[in-house]
Parts: structure tokens; sequence; C-alpha cells
């Protein structure tokens, strides 16, 4: 099968840089650039932490551009307080080998649909859906370029990470969403009701932590940080691995169990903002709904990526 061409936008982040350790080594995926938004952290610390994922993958060939440092509409709202003040929790963060390019996400991306052919490019979405967002609002032609979206996002009924009932990536720029998802790409969006059961437990992790060389090395420590996060916060045996599930999701399409859903999004200020709102009876709506992805193939992936 050919390899994927796919554009991975996010906002690293740590488990953004673990989604970012596994697709720079998949060969299925033909990564065609690195782009970046202000989210987790503000968009400096993303770009830079983006580099510094693909020097540590060995990539450096994959360009990395710098894009939104701020949601559509709003202010940002980042979490740090999830990630650290660098954005990759513990890990040693240097000056990346891998240079930053000098063009906009926004305007690397136009470029790129407008060169590629019908159906030809598919997307990763890690964090606020601000980037993209921008170019189909602009140019709603563009959207015919695009064979899917993956993108983590969404939460169910009081399930949410920053509110209640919103998850972060939805919650930190609705008003992006709101276009990505109305945009008429088709669109997988993955939430916390799936990637909540993906966890690094302790056991996971050791398997990850046995395994030679750089790459694996700082994968141990990104998970190894969430994890002490979130048994401090929440006594549960290993963090949710939210982002990496994208990537397994393009990799292991077996992996997931998903759902056709119309997805609507509470842009308003209020208790409904940030919130995904699902409407099971659209059999034949373009955009789905993940309802489980499974863990052991995650991370089965992970532990043989990884390795040298
Ligand atoms: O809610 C989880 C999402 O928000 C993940 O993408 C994480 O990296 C943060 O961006
Ligand atoms: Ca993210």
């Amino acid at each position: 099968m050919n390899p994927i061409p796919l554009i991975i936008d996010c906002d690293p982040g740590v488990d953004d840089a673990v989604a970012l350790l596994l697709a720079l080594a998949s060969p299925e995926l033909d990564v065609q650039a690195i782009t970046t938004v202000a989210g987790n952290v503000g968009g400096d610390l993303t770009a830079r932490n983006a580099c510094w994922m693909a020097q540590i993958a060995g990539r450096h060939d994959v360009p990395v551009y710098p894009g939104a440092t701020r949601p559509m509409r709003r202010e940002l709202v980042d979490a740090a307080y999830v990630h650290g003040p660098s954005g990759l929790g513990d890990l040693p963060v240097g000056v990346p080998t891998v240079r930053l390019q000098d063009a906009h996400a926004i305007d690397w991306i136009e470029q790129a649909l407008r060169a590629a052919e019908p159906g030809e490019l598919t997307f990763a979405l890690l964090g606020p859906m601000t980037n993209l967002a921008h170019v189909l609002q602009a140019h709603p032609d563009l959207t015919g370029k695009i064979d899917r979206i993956v993108a983590m996002g969404g939460a169910g009924p009081g399930k949410g990470n920053i509110t209640g009932n919103a998850e972060y990536n939805i919650w930190a720029d609705p008003d992006a969403a709101e276009v990505v998802l109305d945009s008429g790409a088709p669109v997988l969006l993955i939430g916390l009701d799936a990637t909540h059961e993906v966890r690094s437990t302790a056991a996971r992790t050791a398997r990850i932590a046995a395994i030679p060389g750089e790459r694996a090395r700082a994968c141990t420590t990104l998970l190894e940080f969430a994890n002490r996060l979130d048994a401090d916060q929440h006594r549960r045996d290993g963090a949710p691995l939210h982002d990496p599930c994208v990537i397994a999701a393009l990799l292991r399409p077996d992996l997931v169990t998903a759902v056709p859903a119309g997805i609507t999004v509470g842009t308003v200020d209020g208790a409904d903002l940030g919130v995904t709102h699902l409407d099971l009876t659209l059999s034949d709506s373009l955009t789905g709904w993940v309802t489980h992805l499974d863990a052991d193939g995650l991370f089965d992936l992970l532990a043989d990526r990884l390795a040298p």
C-alpha cells in the first residue's frame, strides 16, 4: 500500500510529542510537514518542540512550519499546567538542529492543498484546529483536496477535561473546530471517551523503557512525566495517551471502533462552550466519532516503531 501523504498539525505537548515519535518512525506515513499551533503552550514553544522531536526522531527531512499563535477569535488559554513550562514535561530540550521554516503554517497548508490532487492529502490534527480552519474558511474550494482528517478532540457528556463536558482542543478554539467539522471534509474525531481508555500503565511504560535508543528514552521520559502528574491528580495507573491515538488510527484502522455522527460544537461563552454534540441518527454523516481504540494495539505499534 502506498504511504499516506500526511500533514501533522500539533501543539507539542507531551502526548503530541509521543505521537510525533510514532508517526515519524512509521513508513506507512509520508509526513509531508509538521505544522504547529499555540495550545498546550505558546506558539514559539510548540514550534520549537516539534523541531526538537523531529530531531530526536532522526527526521531532519520533515519541514516544520510555525502556525497560529492564538485561536481564531478567542484568547489563548494554554495547558502548561499539564505539559510543564517547556511543553515537553521534564524532557531535556536544547536548540534544535531541525530548522524552523520561514513560511507560516497557514500559508504553507494553503499552497500544499492548491498543489495537491483531489482527495490527496490526509491531516492529523492533534491540537486546536486553528491553522486548517483559517485555510478552509478563506478557501472552501480547497476542501476537495483533502482525503480525510483524523483529529483528537471532543468529549461525551460529563467526560470533559477542561470543563465538565468540554475537551481542551475543541474548547481552546471552538470556532476553528466548527469550521473544520462543517467543511465537508471527512473527519474522524477521537474524543476523550476513547482516549481515556488508552493509558500508559506502569507495565506498558516499562515495556517502552526496556527499548534501547534515544527515541525510546525520550518517549519513556515523556510517559513517566505524564504518569506522575496523572497519579498525583487522579490516582490512576497511567496517564491517558490522547494524540498517539490519531496516529494509531491512521496506521491500524482495525484498532478503531467508530460510529457515523453529526458533530456540532458550542461556540458561545457559557456552559456549552467547546462542548461537542453528537447526532447519531445521521448514518451517512461525513463525520465519525470514535467510541473505542485498542490500547494494547497502540502500545504494540509504539514498541515496534521505537525499537532501533
Ligand atoms: O484534551 C487532550 C488534548 O489537548 C491533547 O491533544 C493534548 O495534547 C491537548 O492538546
Ligand atoms: Ca495536542
